[in-house]
């Protein structure tokens, strides 16, 4: 079977195409992804400092029609071997959204295929599933989800496919969001998340201190990460810009160090409250290394399996789109014509 995925929620135009090798439940049943196309538009988007919605619509209906062509030839099939479509609905910028979610409705008009809409969060959680070679290397159910992207920050006991309860979330910033807006502030573009991780990896994560937010037992899971953003403009303005190369590497391990400390303790408290065997780690901010260390030191500690996709499909795409559509149509989920974007869908 195969699975045309589209994903357009933000700056990022998406197809894959997932291969379910066997039916769910057969002992080699796996995922692959034999395509998996991102057209960036964070170019673009980059002189703005951020995502201009309006501009990323555009540039979906632009780009699209292109990444479906490139994801077909990758996969060295035509739309005649596709079974079936799955397609973001949300949650996302609403004119982004759109673009794909048409195009998947006309393409399961013209081909008469079944069609299902995805969240986008749902997709980020199940991404560890795609490309499992055995069986024992998938996330066992139920587990803790630690979902960390640009839009979101949640933690979520992921009790089956298709049932997830958010445990804590972030009352303000998204992780992403606080890593993008600190950068911006430090002057390191945008997206800034995946710079600072590099320019960390040299430097001093005590060097400057970065205040640990929420960390009260009264707090529970809730999360906060605008603080900050404050914490940073303030030390700037006390002490300027950085200066050099070590003193900027110095300034963004302590942020990140802040940012991975409240995650690391968050996702301990959850465990110790529910007992559960393993810890999946998601979303653009998965693709931190201090964070995929930190996490996964937690987890060997206390005897937990930890769990991340590869870099490539932690980060906006349409292979986890593919996953969480497969999920759905196995349980028999079908959507008509009548399929709608939701900007603020919830999980
Ligand atoms: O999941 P994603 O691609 O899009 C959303 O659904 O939001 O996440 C994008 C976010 C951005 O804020 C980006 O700065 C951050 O993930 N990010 C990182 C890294 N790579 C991407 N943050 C920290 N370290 C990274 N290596
Ligand atoms: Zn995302």
């Amino acid at each position: 079977m195969y699975i045309l995925a589209l994903e357009s929620s933000c700056d990022e135009t998406a197809c894959a195409i997932i291969e379910a090798t066997h039916e769910y439940g057969h002992p080699q049943h796996r995922l692959l992804v034999r395509a998996d196309v991102v057209a960036s538009q964070a170019a673009v988007h980059a002189r703005f400092g951020g995502v201009v919605p309006e501009v990323a619509a555009r540039h979906h209906i632009q780009n699209l029609i292109p990444v479906i062509d490139e994801a077909l030839a990758q996969a060295e099939l035509s739309l005649t071997d596709i079974s079936a479509l799955a397609v973001t609905r949300g949650p996302g910028l609403i004119g982004a959204l759109l673009v794909a979610v048409q195009a998947a409705k006309a393409l399961a008009f013209a081909r008469k295929l079944p069609l299902v809409g995805v969240n986008h969060l749902e997709a980020h959680l199940l991404s560890a599933y795609l490309e499992a070679e055995i069986p024992s290397t998938r996330p066992p159910l139920p587990h803790l989800g630690l979902l960390v992207s640009g839009g979101h920050t949640s933690l979520v006991l992921v009790h089956d496919f298709g049932r997830y309860e958010v445990l804590g979330t972030t009352c303000d910033d998204a992780a992403g969001e606080a890593f993008d807006k600190v950068g911006k502030l430090l002057g390191l573009g945008y997206p800034a998340g995946p710079l600072m991780d590099r320019l960390s990896t040299s430097g001093d994560p005590s060097a400057v201190t970065m205040p640990r937010a929420m960390l009260g037992a009264k707090r529970g899971l809730q999360m906060s990460f605008s603080g900050l953003k404050t914490a940073m403009a303030a030390h700037l303005q006390a002490n300027g810009l950085p200066d050099s190369e070590q003193a900027m590497a110095d300034l963004c391990a302590s942020f990140q160090a802040a940012v991975v400390e409240q995650l690391c303790r968050k996702t301990a408290l959850a465990l110790d409250k529910h007992k559960l065997p393993a810890v999946v780690l998601s979303g653009g901010v998965a693709c931190n290394r201090a964070l995929r260390a930190a996490v996964a030191k937690l987890c060997a500690a206390r005897g937990v399996s930890f769990f991340v996709a590869p870099p490539r499909l932690c980060s906006d795409n349409a292979a986890m789109v593919g996953a969480a559509g497969y999920y759905r149509l196995w349980r028999g989920e079908r959507a008509d014509l009548s399929l709608n974007a939701v900007a603020n869908l919830p999980l």
